[in-house]
């Protein structure tokens, strides 16, 4: 049977695109929601423009109440029934409330080649480190952030003269590969790992 995906963004969903593009044809899911945490994110209207459903869920309006922000999500996410749940660019941390019934259905997909460098500024951090690769991760989400269980991880060697949006950029390009082909394999059921 097809598999219903939801999609979890924050920002211009570059990565969901790709998500929704790749959902066509003898793929074993469809893409049945995007939703945001916030309004204005580009990737909403994105989205729509491709005729998926959207819905906005503002987190600055539980200012303090991440639970209740929680609910509120999760009530739109169950309107569409899905069975399988995305983060893709969606930055808002969620509580082990929310991620657990989620556990084994749920995938994020993260810059950087984890375990190194969980959180925010990943690029900056590799360059930092002087790491000679960079790449990104897609993996199962736990309660611990950007800690589950690995499916997928592309590397990207940093060259010489990389700024922070150099190595973003070429990272990116990976995300867009390395995500549709680890959603459709999991959607299969497969959970072997991917590495690019
Ligand atoms: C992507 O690089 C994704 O890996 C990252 O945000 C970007 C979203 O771009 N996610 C995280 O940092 C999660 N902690 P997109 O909106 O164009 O897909």
């Amino acid at each position: 049977m097809t598999k219903r995906v939801a999609i979890l963004i924050s920002g211009g969903g570059s990565n969901m695109i790709r998500l929704v593009e790749s959902m066509t044809g003898d793929h074993p899911a469809r893409c049945v929601l995007v939703a945001s945490n916030d309004p204005a994110a580009a990737g909403l209207a994105r989205a729509a423009a491709m005729g998926i459903p959207t819905a906005a869920v503002d987190h600055r309006a539980y200012k303090g109440d991440r639970p209740a922000f929680e609910a509120a999500l999760q009530s739109e996410i169950d309107k569409a029934a899905p069975d399988i749940l995305c983060l893709a660019g969606f930055m808002r941390v969620l509580t082990a409330g929310f991620v657990q019934p989620w556990e084994g259905r749920m995938l994020n997909i993260h810059p950087s080649l984890l375990p190194k460098y969980k959180g925010l500024h990943t690029h900056a951090r590799a360059l930092e480190a002087g790491d000679p690769e960079a790449g990104c991760t897609v993996h199962l989400v736990t309660p611990a952030l950007d800690d589950g269980p690995i499916l997928g991880q592309a590397r990207v060697p940093v060259q010489p003269g990389d700024t922070e949006s150099s190595l973003a950029a070429r990272v990116l390009e990976q995300e867009h590969r390395l995500y549709p082909m680890v959603l459709e394999r999991f959607a299969r059921g497969d959970r072997e790992r991917i590495d690019l």
